[in-house]
């Protein structure tokens, strides 16, 4: 074939590509109509394709000045599409998932939900208790004067159980300190309520402790309390076990222990036979078969008189216990730490 009418044929075929089918690609509004083109120019039958296949059949002179301007024209072609197509295909991707958000019909998506701290379930499940026992709930202030915390407690000043306390005192204010247990609520309670009275008190805590894995400097503890005429140690053995009973089980076992407190003669701390082990002895009741779970007592007659409660004609139970420790003994839970960093993953678990 004579290269005059190749090249007349490939001006004609540049001719095509740049009145209107280059810009039919540039603008083309869909994927079929830049293939129509790219088609038109290279498919099987196009007539680039067509030109380009008879190019070997040029003389070798014709082809060296000839070839590349057919392959310049292949090359842009082949760009214009490729650009026109990764621009529809975005904006198609687009549109296609516009129905998608748009569905008013499809159900949405859930918020997280959130969950109960542990102490705060603990303290709820425990005050459900009390509250079910005729017990009323009862709140104090986490700065207690020195009167509540001890001496209303029959801890007198150089009293050494003021020493094992660890107490946070109040830089400036005389007479102030963070309360170190629930028991300063006991006084404020019975000064302002004549017996008889049932009160229990769930709240925060304060220590000079160093933290580790059993100890924290802040802390939650209950306080219950009972006054009224005739109250003994049955009174506090009997609702102490049903207590323990309804929050741990039925089969639970109790142990009351001689203990001393200053604010209870007798004083008991209560213990639970090992829900694990169920008293053979293991690691987590320290082969003892028993747990520590409260302490308690009858309420000593120094306390009610300080209250101006008349110890001849009142007595009372009262007890005491940590929530920390509660939550840690039902879920496992070996650092109590866990409870105060605010790892969702750890929180995560206790949702109820
Ligand atoms: N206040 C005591 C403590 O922090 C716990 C306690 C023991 C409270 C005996 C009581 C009780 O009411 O009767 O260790």
């Amino acid at each position: 074939m004579p290269a005059k009418d190749w090249e007349t044929r490939l001006a004609a075929v540049i001719a095509g590509w740049e009145g209107g089918e280059r810009a039919a690609v540039e603008k083309a509004a869909s994927l079929d109509e830049i293939e129509r083109v790219r088609v038109s120019f290279l498919g099987r039958k196009g007539t680039l394709a067509l030109l380009l296949r008879e190019l070997g059949e040029l003389p070798l002179d014709d082809k060296r000045r000839l070839g590349p301007r057919a392959q310049e024209l292949k090359r842009s072609i082949e760009e214009a599409a490729k650009l026109r197509m990764g621009e529809l295909t975005e904006t198609l991707d687009q549109e296609a998932l516009k129905p998608l958000f748009n569905d008013p019909t499809l159900p949405g998506y859930p918020p997280p939900r959130g969950g109960l701290h542990p102490l705060t379930q603990t303290i709820e499940e425990i005050a459900g208790i009390l509250l079910s026992l005729g017990f009323e709930w009862a709140e104090g202030p986490l700065i207690e004067t020195e009167r509540y915390n001890f001496e209303v407690l029959n801890i007198p000043e150089h009293h050494p159980s003021r020493d094992l306390m660890d107490t946070f005192y109040l830089e400036g204010s005389e007479g102030l300190v963070l309360r170190t247990h629930t028991s300063p609520v006991q006084g404020r309670e019975l000064e302002k309520r004549p017996p008889p009275l049932r009160i229990f008190s769930p709240g925060r805590v304060f220590r000079r402790e160093n933290v580790d894995a059993t100890h924290s400097a802040v802390f939650h503890q209950i306080e219950g309390l009972c006054v009224d005429e005739g109250i003994g140690f049955s009174d506090l053995k009997g609702t102490l076990e049903v207590f323990l009973k309804a929050l741990l089980g039925p089969e639970t076992k109790l142990r009351f222990r001689p203990s001393y407190f200053p604010f209870t003669e007798p004083s008991a701390e209560v213990d639970v036979e090992c829900f694990v082990c169920r008293g053979a002895g293991c690691g987590l009741c320290k082969r003892t078969g028993y747990i520590e779970m409260l302490g308690s007592g009858v309420v000593h007659p120094n306390v009610l008189k300080s209250c101006g409660v008349d110890p001849e004609r009142w007595s009372g139970f009262a007890f005491g216990m940590g929530v920390e420790r509660i939550a840690m003994l039902r879920w496992g839970v070996q650092d109590i730490r866990a409870f105060y960093e605010n790892d969702l993953r750890v929180l995560g678990q206790f949702a109820g």
